[in-house]
């Protein structure tokens, strides 16, 4: 076989690899942060998978890990944090400690996005609303910038804005935390990403509002095979909507299934209370 050939023959087989992959595997992940306090284990030897077109729901306490494993997925931990050896991250059979920092600039966004839990961690308060979204349609989409103006104000209605157009012109310290959270919906969606995850993304909002949100990723899930994990406090936001659920303690996930399985034997007192 020529080496043209053998090239071709690797390229087919990985791409077949990644054809029966899950979209997200995690397996072993650690993450620790050595403190004044000493060590914290914030993920310890976590596993996890998510495919295509289905929601994880991840439940658990203050403190279990949630926000440490999402951003580890994400690859935005704080630069104190350590991924201890042995840890994997797989996307679409790659492993995303092998992407180098200028491809992970096209993995955000398009590929993995995030909703984060304080919608200021991913709104910049010198831009405005309107400049954040078509800066990263125009990145990611190559639109021109009617055509992300546009856009940018369909994703605004889309995600329940009031009079979107004049809050396209805002900046971020000019709308309520509710609609902070909805901008931050706004900008997670924008380049329909393969997997999304959403932390938190409802507690800053009314009730109604939530189950608004939460139908419109459903939606957008449905509409474009989208990946989701999503986290929360309260079971009650994923016994509906998420197909599997985890139940992070301590680091670890103590419980995990089918989310009719889960409710039907409920072993661990977290997920029981
Ligand atoms: N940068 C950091 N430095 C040191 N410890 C950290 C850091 N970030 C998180 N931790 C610790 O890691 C553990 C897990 O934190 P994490 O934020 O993931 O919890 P969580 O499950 O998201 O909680 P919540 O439900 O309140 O959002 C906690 O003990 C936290 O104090
Ligand atoms: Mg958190």
């Amino acid at each position: 076989m020529s080496g043209v050939e053998s090239l071709e023959k690797e390229a087919e087989r990985s791409e077949a690899a990644a054809q029966k992959a899950s979209l997200l595997e995690v397996r072993d992940l650690r993450v620790w942060f050595d403190t004044p306090r000493g060590l914290v284990r914030a993920v310890d030897g976590v596993d996890l998978t998510v495919d295509a077109g289905r929601t994880l729901g991840i439940v658990g306490e203050s403190g279990s890990g949630k926000s440490v494993l999402s951003r580890a997925i994400m690859k935005i931990l704080a630069p104190s944090a350590q991924v201890r050896p042995g840890s994997e991250i797989r996307f679409n059979g790659v492993d995303l400690a092998t992407v180098s920092p200028k491809k992970n600039k096209h993995l955000w966004g398009v590929d993995l996005s995030m909703v984060f839990q304080d919608p200021m961690t991913s709104l910049t308060p010198v831009m405005t609303i309107g400049q954040q979204l078509t800066e990263t349609l125009r990145f990611h989409l190559n639109l021109d910038r009617a055509q992300a103006k546009a856009e940018a104000i369909r994703l605004l209605t889309l995600v329940g804005i009031p009079e979107p157009a004049s809050r396209f012109a805002q900046h971020p310290h000019h709308l309520s935390g509710g609609m902070r959270q909805r901008v931050t919906i706004a900008l997670a969606i924008a380049c329909s990403p393969t997997l999304l995850i959403a932390d938190e993304p409802t507690t800053a909002l009314d009730v109604t509002v939530q189950q608004q949100i939460l139908d419109l990723l459903q939606g957008l899930q449905q509409k474009s095979n989208m990946g989701m994990i999503l986290i929360t406090h309260d079971l009650g936001v994923v016994a509906g909507r998420a197909d599997s659920i985890a139940v992070m303690y301590a680091g670890r996930i103590v419980e995990t299934g089918p989310t009719r399985q889960l409710f039907a034997h409920m072993r661990h007192p977290y997920t029981r209370a």
